[in-house]
């Protein structure tokens, strides 16, 4: 999955011939599954049709301050336009375009769109060699890095002009992998290493039947989700769940036992920079699985439990710069059991959820939680569906990076 999905993306179009390109770039982003709209300047009409790009974006396209067939002349808004975007991207940028946007002008849709866009603004400059090359185009292009825009180089190659030089707009493709490096490049989580385990375990007691619980492993997978979105690569340790792959190139390793995952978290552990365990992990297991399905043949039946393996607590026996974090599900005494688990365990902060908060827990779509850090400082949180939780959770994690 492409790191732009689900973004909004507001593309620029001014008035050069490689206006042709922004339709296949277009179709790409939508693609990649970005929430794309596109606003013109009145002159790059003649190069490309609002209605083409309109198609490939399904979105209404914009190019003047006021909806020109609407008798009511309703405004376009433009400050609205560019506070919606979560990037701009003018491609193609011509010379002219380039110039004015430098000088703070507006006197188009497009330039005032800019000018009130508040996210990070890319623009792939187009034109013919001897103007990329003269030193107002490239006064233009450091004024605009200045203001802390990013350029998408052009290329090298035959131009509209029959001449062969610097000035072709970056390929669609290149455009999108541009973005796409330049946004993981910034992720505060890029290069950290985090596994995560979710989910139960199921201990078996003979060849159909399990302990288990109810834990739906929604909170660890939207932890795994949320680290992923920040950059992180993430290993996601998981025991059964009706989820699907969570995607976002994280690795998913399916586990049943708590022995299972307690191996799996082991193999992969050395390597990482941050643990996080969600899972619900059976405290105990069956000490003898019958090898065929136990019959009913007394009225009682007595099962011996073992205890299986902490993994969060072999986890920090063998910790050396990793950053631990666990979770505690508690029903009474919350803040001193879970205090107890944090040094018990070596973590570095613990999440509380407490089962008597209305909401939280298992199988529900939200969770309020508490963390307390090993410092003794604590922070409480409100009741959130579990991707807030998530993102309030890694939020934590990539301060401790950065402390
Ligand atoms: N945990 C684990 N392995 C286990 C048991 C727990 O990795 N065998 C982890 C959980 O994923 C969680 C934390 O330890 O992050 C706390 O789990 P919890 O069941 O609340 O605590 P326990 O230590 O098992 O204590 P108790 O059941 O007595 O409350």
């Amino acid at each position: 999955m492409s790191i732009i999905s689900g973004k909004k993306i507001l593309i620029g179009v001014t008035a050069g011939i490689a206006a042709y390109k922004t339709a296949f770039l277009v179709r790409l982003l939508v693609k990649a599954g970005a929430e794309v709209k596109v606003v013109m300047t009145p002159a790059a009409k003649d190069f490309i049709t609002p209605l083409t790009l309109s198609t490939l974006s399904k979105n209404e396209v914009f190019s003047s301050f006021t909806k020109e067939e609407d008798e009511n002349q309703q405004w376009n808004n433009h400050v609205e336009l560019g506070l919606w975007a979560d990037l701009m991207l003018i491609a193609p940028a011509t010379a002219n375009s380039l110039s004015k946007m430098a000088s703070g002008n507006s006197d188009n849709f497009l330039l005032a769109t800019y000018l009130s866009a508040k996210c990070p603004v890319y623009f792939a400059p187009a034109m013919d060699l001897d103007m990329y090359q003269h030193p107002s185009t490239k006064d233009s292009f450091q004024k605009l890095i200045s203001y802390g825009n990013i350029m998408i180089p052009a290329g090298t190659g035959e131009l509209a002009s029959g001449l062969s030089g610097e000035g072709r707009m970056a390929e669609p493709e290149e455009i999108l992998k541009f973005i796409e490096n330049h946004i993981s490049e910034s992720l505060p989580l890029r290069n950290k290493k985090i596994l995560i385990t979710a989910g139960p375990t199921y201990e078996a007691i003979d060849p159909v039947r399990f302990i288990g619980n109810h834990s739906s492993g929604k909170m660890g997978y939207e932890l795994a989700k949320a680290a992923a979105i920040m950059g992180a690569e993430v290993v996601l340790i998981s025991g059964p769940t009706h989820l699907t792959d969570p995607g976002f190139g994280i690795e998913v390793i399916r586990v049943k036992s708590a022995q299972e995952m307690y191996d799996a978290a082991h193999e992969h552990f050395e390597k990482m920079d941050a643990a996080i365990a969600s899972a619900a992990v059976s405290d105990y297991r069956p000490k003898n699985v019958a090898t065929q399905k136990i019959k009913k043949n007394s009225e009682n039946l007595i099962l011996e439990l073992q205890k299986n393996p902490d993994i969060l607590a072999s986890l920090g026996e063998r910790k050396k710069e990793q950053i631990l974090i666990g979770f505690a599900l508690e029903t009474e005494n919350e803040e001193e059991n879970a205090l107890g688990k944090l040094k018990r365990k070596k973590l570095d902060f613990i999440v509380l959820n407490s089962l008597k908060d209305e909401g939280a827990g298992f199988q529900k779509e939200t969770n309020k939680i508490s963390i307390l850090f090993k410092g003794g400082e604590k922070k409480d949180f409100a009741l959130k569906p579990k991707k807030q939780v998530a993102n309030d959770i890694i939020k934590e994690l990539i301060g401790l990076f950065h402390a």
